[in-house]
């Protein structure tokens, strides 16, 4: 029985190590010329290599990544489980990037920095935590870890999911109405929702108009999900004061994309949050323990939601 691992030889070394320390009745190989096709079980990559097929054995597909929308699911057989990254190291840099966005957002950082490249000196009027309502799109593993990491602060903090959820001192919604509610009410907007039929192009004109005046978007979902013209537009008609851009689509942007200069965005190149090898390791091992026992893996995808 083998896992086949296919990412970067860095991460693969520890993970070598720990699958030999954890799990030795398992073959580990980073290599799929060499490895014996039928042999393979298990496979973790980014993602689907051509030749899928040729693994008439496997059992679960691993992504290396928090999510599962690169992979052609319908290449997959359906009797595959197709699971994706869950693991302390993208959850803890997660909540590090949202807190230092909504934080940038809230203390008014992007007119700071404009301010000092045009050497001027002046205050804005600050407004208390207290009065800046957090909505955060997604209530998966990320955005639940997002909004609790976020709840000493004293903001009043919403979040929204496609079906009911609960979460202590948090205001959870759902649904149409419910989205509806959320942006109606949220002055910094966090997506961190998966890419799905469903979620492609949702940050747009239509969603951007129904927020207050003055609101502000976090994004660290997926590039396909955000209306980049949309996002222009409402910044420059002074509608939303502010944007934290982690994903775009293409990426990289084209050298002659307004993201890069607008004076009213922050950019950066999809590093809100990276797999750790270590922990990494350790979670797709225990979902290996946790599948030999009759379970299912943690970040199991529903193929009929698509995440
Ligand atoms: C990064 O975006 C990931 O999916 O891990």
């Amino acid at each position: 029985m083998t896992f086949l691992f296919n990412s970067d030889a860095k991460r693969g070394a520890i993970f070598a190590e720990a699958f030999a320390r954890e799990l030795p009745d398992i073959a580990f190989s980073m290599d799929p010329k060499s490895v014996e096709a039928e042999a393979v079980r298990y496979l973790i990559t980014w993602t689907l290599p051509d030749d899928l097929a040729r693994y008439r054995n496997l059992e679960i597909l691993f992504s290396i990544g928090a999510g599962i929308d690169q992979f052609r699911i319908d290449a997959v057989p359906t009797w595959v489980k197709v699971v994706r990254m869950v693991e302390d190291g993208i959850i803890r840099m997660m909540q590090e990037y949202v807190t230092l966005s909504v934080l940038a957002l809230h203390r008014d950082l992007p007119t700071y920095l404009d301010q000092q490249r045009r050497r001027t000196w002046q205050a804005v009027a600050p407004v208390q935590a207290s009065n800046r309502r957090i909505g955060v799109l997604g209530l998966g593993m990320l955005g639940t870890a997002v909004l609790e990491r976020l709840l000493p602060f004293g903001f009043p903090l919403s979040g929204w999911s496609r079906s009911p959820r609960e979460i202590d001192g948090i205001r959870c919604l759902s649904g149409r109405d419910g989205l509806d509610t959320l942006l109606d009410t949220t002055d910094i907007l966090v997506c961190l929702l998966p890419l799905t039929d469903e979620t492609r192009g949702f940050l747009n004109a239509g969603l951007f108009a129904r927020m207050p005046a003055g609101a502000a978007l976090v994004h660290a979902g997926r590039g396909a999900q955000l209306d980049h013209r949309a996002l222009v537009a409402a910044l420059d008609a002074g509608h939303l004061s502010g944007a934290v851009i982690d994903v775009t689509e293409p990426e990289p942007l084209p050298a002659d994309h307004a993201f890069w200069s607008h004076p009213k965005i922050l950019l950066t190149p999809h590093i809100a949050s990276v797999t750790q090898a270590e922990t990494a390791a350790a979670a797709v091992i225990g979902n290996i323990k946790r599948y030999q026992a009759g379970l299912d893996p943690i970040g199991l995808i529903d193929r009929s939601r698509g995440y």
